[in-house]
């Protein structure tokens, strides 16, 4: 059974922590994440305390928006989590989460595997994909200045994390790179249901984004 006083508190805290974010990585992306969880936690043996903790404290200080600092996260969890006294199994647990559940490459080599993790990871890479990871890769383009679209411009699928980071690559792209390739990652069956249907939905998007782009309807 979880404890549902450090459940609340924990949204408090996220929800404090979160209130500038830019609009891809605010309290609700953390909401919709939290809640994906649960639903694919429904079908797996799994500790729900570490899988609502993992959800909700996963973007706790994304390193984006840190100068690269990939530290800052886990600290800020850790010390939330001594202050409300959670053992230390269930911090170390959910630090491995933090540090382990981004999709951005670069930490290819995961370093730590559990059910867990995989349920929370899938939770968050189901927020990428579908009508809301589309919305979400057009904010992070803006908030980038990035193209919407250039016929120019192919994918790129060998740039480096920070050669990404970098670069100027519209977010079109970003699909070819990322998006529609993450259907194929999803860790539990739950989560690559939802994941297929999704990325269905992506398909269509694209179709219509391309056929409106040529004047074609
Ligand atoms: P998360 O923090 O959820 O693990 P990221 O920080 O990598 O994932 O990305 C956050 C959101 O920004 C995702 O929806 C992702 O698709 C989007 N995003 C990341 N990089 C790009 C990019 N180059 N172009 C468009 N969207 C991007
Ligand atoms: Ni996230």
């Amino acid at each position: 059974m979880t404890n549902p006083d450090l459940i609340n508190k924990t949204i408090l805290f996220v929800k404090e922590k979160l209130a500038n974010a830019e609009g891809g990585h605010d309290w609700f992306h953390i909401q919709r994440v939290y809640k994906n969880a649960l639903l694919i936690a429904n079908g797996e043996t799994c500790d729900e305390t570490v899988v609502k903790l993992g959800a909700l404290l996963h973007d706790i200080a994304d390193s984006k928006f840190h100068s690269g600092d990939e530290t800052v996260g886990p600290k800020v969890a850790r010390e939330f989590l001594e202050s409300e006294s959670v053992s230390e199994a269930v911090i170390t647990h959910v630090i491995q989460i933090i540090d382990n559940v981004s999709f951005k490459g670069g930490k290819t080599e995961k370093t730590f595997s559990s059910i867990e993790l995989d349920i929370v990871q899938d939770a968050d890479r189901l927020d990428a994909i579908g009508a809301i990871g589309i919305a979400r890769a057009f904010n992070y383009g803006g908030f980038k200045n990035r193209a919407l679209y250039n016929p120019q411009i192919a994918p790129n699928l060998q740039m480096s994390k920070e050669e990404y980071k970098n670069s100027q690559t519209p977010t079109i792209n970003h699909f070819y790179e990322k998006l529609l390739l993450l259907k194929d990652k999803m860790n539990t069956e739950t989560g690559k249901q939802i994941a297929q249907e999704r990325h269905h939905y992506m398909q269509g998007f694209l179709a219509q984004f391309y056929a409106e782009w040529d004047g074609e309807l």
